[in-house]
């Protein structure tokens, strides 16, 4: 038997740490929040999305009353960055939150399970690492790379 160790590292920086471009991502996560459709949970999701040539794409939670229907903020910026700008790789994205009080979050919230799996894909599409910036008033978490978050996870080496 042997232990295999699995480890993540995570930079914890404030607001005032980020460089221009990383603030420039975070306003554009935190405005997209304001163009959230959350009837229902009223949790409000801002994801921006840096490309390799700095075009700046966003996506929000977008519900449904068929709740499973919806989507979440993460995979909408993916997918339409995607869908609009195939050639460009993602190279950095970031979340923000608002909670039902519609104050920001002070810890930050990490993408979900089924957003890390389309994540993950989209920075091995990219041919490269996808930073991501994950926003909380009291500390924005900087992880080097999507496969971090998801560690032996499934891609299509296995099909
Ligand atoms: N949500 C996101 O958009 N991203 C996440 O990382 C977590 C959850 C959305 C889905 C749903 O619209 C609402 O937040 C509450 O779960």
């Amino acid at each position: 038997m042997k232990e295999l160790n699995l480890h993540i590292q995570a930079i914890v920086k404030q607001e005032d740490e980020l460089t221009t471009q990383e603030l420039a991502l975070l306003d554009e996560a935190r405005r997209a929040t304001y163009r959230s459709y959350a009837p229902y949970s009223h949790f409000s999701v801002g994801a921006a999305a840096e490309l390799a040539d700095g075009t700046i794409v966003t996506g929000s939670n977008q519900e449904n009353a068929a709740y499973p229907s919806g989507l979440c903020a993460e995979r909408t910026a993916v997918f339409y960055a995607g869908s609009r700008y195939p050639d460009q790789p993602i190279r950095r994205i970031c979340i923000a939150a608002r909670d039902t009080n519609g104050e920001f979050l002070k810890h930050p919230i990490s993408p979900c399970g089924a957003c890390r799996q389309v994540l993950l894909e989209a920075e091995q599409r990219a041919g490269g690492d996808i930073e991501v910036m994950l926003y909380g008033t009291e500390g924005i978490y900087i992880i080097r790379r999507i496969k971090d978050l998801l560690p032996l996870g499934f891609d299509e080496s296995f099909l």
